[in-house]
């Protein structure tokens, strides 16, 4: 078998069903020991993307690669690795150590070796001494925890993961991130986990694959793909944005001039982007910065007025009009009840700044 530095590798991989492409051309390696998302909307192929892999469907053209080798043909249960479905389907009459006792004994797994080892995934999954329970004494969580012991149990190269925290509530959806994110960690084995929240791509990631009609948009990592989108789509997915269309006016080495909307903006250069260029200029809302004095003439400083104030606890979004074409939204964190600093009212005239590092160019 040829020694492969990935465990997967997706090679130009198609799927038709019928007249719809779900995966369109898409190539991708899953470096050993990482924890990778695939993040997109509703339909945009994730699911089919991890069936592949699993063996659950063919591609309709390229090649997937386990471990280096070629797995055209091979049936789910000959590939080395496991999935976790939203829906964790644990057998109802059947208790805790007997559901993830399963698929051991159906392999003949000697009994010594079966207790061994489902004490060890259970202990993974902090539920030692629930051994006995059946899974309607459980709660979501813990039922998610046994179907997670279910794969561990098998010992596999790469575990898929599709949405299976999307049956939990917020709150215990966040705990059972950072307690995937640490049991990765420590099992080392490679995860690919599918989901459509950015936040907890963002948490868990290690790389995010961002997905949007079939194709991968953006491979990097939780940073990068933040702080740095690739496209307006992937800017837009993920977190908030302010886009801002214009035309390059002047460049050199180090910032571009972008006009558009009414204001002339200062952005980092970009050495494939020349004067005359249509472009989108990206500001994440939380970068920006409200002030009531103007602030010497830096760039990027805009007299506005604020048209809206949306309180959310922790932040505070304010709807800030430059001029009749320009609407922005700015997020900072909320004062509370410092009457000093409350007076950033509907109505007030304002003015925005931000940092040029801070302004991503983008095409269309
Ligand atoms: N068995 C199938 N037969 C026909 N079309 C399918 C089949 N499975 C998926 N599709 C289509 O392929 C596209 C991608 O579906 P897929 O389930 O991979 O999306 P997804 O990214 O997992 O979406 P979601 O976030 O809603 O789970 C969709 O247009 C879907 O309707
Ligand atoms: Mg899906």
């Amino acid at each position: 078998m040829p020694d492969s530095p990935y465990d997967i590798e997706i090679l130009n991989v198609t799927k038709q069903f019928g007249e719809t492409k779900a995966v369109d051309n898409l190539t991708m390696r899953v470096e050993r020991g990482k924890f990778y998302s695939f993040l997109g909307p509703s339909g945009c192929g994730k699911t089919t993307t991890l069936r592949m892999i699993a063996g659950f469907e063919q591609p309709t053209q390229g090649e997937i690669r386990i471990g280096g080798e070629n797995v055209e043909g091979l049936p789910p249960y000959k590939r080395n690795v496991n999935t976790v479905f939203q829906h964790y389907a644990l057998f109802p009459h059947m208790n805790v150590f007997d559901n993830v006792a399963y698929g051991l004994r159906q392999k003949k797994t000697p009994d010594a070796e079966i207790k061994t080892r489902v004490h060890e995934a259970l202990q993974m999954v902090r539920l030692t001494g629930r051994e006995k329970s059946f899974p309607k004494q459980m709660s979501g969580g813990q039922q998610q925890r046994v179907a997670l012991a279910r794969a561990l149990v098998n010992r596999p190269q790469v575990l898929l993961l599709d949405e299976p925290l999307g049956a939990l509530d917020l709150k215990l959806r966040k705990q059972m991130q950072l307690e995937l994110k640490t049991l990765q960690t420590q099992v080392g084995i490679t995860f690919i986990y599918v989901t459509h929240d950015q936040e907890e791509a963002l948490t868990m990631s290690d790389y995010i694959a961002v997905m949007n009609a079939g194709r991968v948009l953006q491979l990097d990592k939780p940073m990068m793909i933040y702080e740095r989108p690739a496209t307006k789509f992937v800017a837009d997915f993920i977190g908030e944005s302010n886009f801002i269309k214009g035309r390059i006016a002047s460049a050199d080495s180090e910032y571009i001039q972008v006009e558009g909307d009414g204001m002339k903006i200062v952005a980092p250069a970009r050495a494939d982007l020349g004067v005359g260029r249509e472009v989108l200029v990206a500001i994440r809302p939380e970068r920006m910065l409200l002030s009531q004095i103007a602030i010497g003439d830096r760039p990027n400083t805009f007299a506005a007025r604020i048209e809206e104030v949306v309180y959310s606890g922790s932040s505070t979004a304010y709807q800030v009009r430059v001029n009749e074409n320009a609407l922005l939204t700015i997020r900072e964190a909320s004062v509370g009840t410092d009457a000093s600093k409350s007076d950033l009212k509907r109505g007030e005239a304002v003015y925005v700044h931000w940092e040029p590092a801070t302004s991503r160019v983008l095409v269309e």
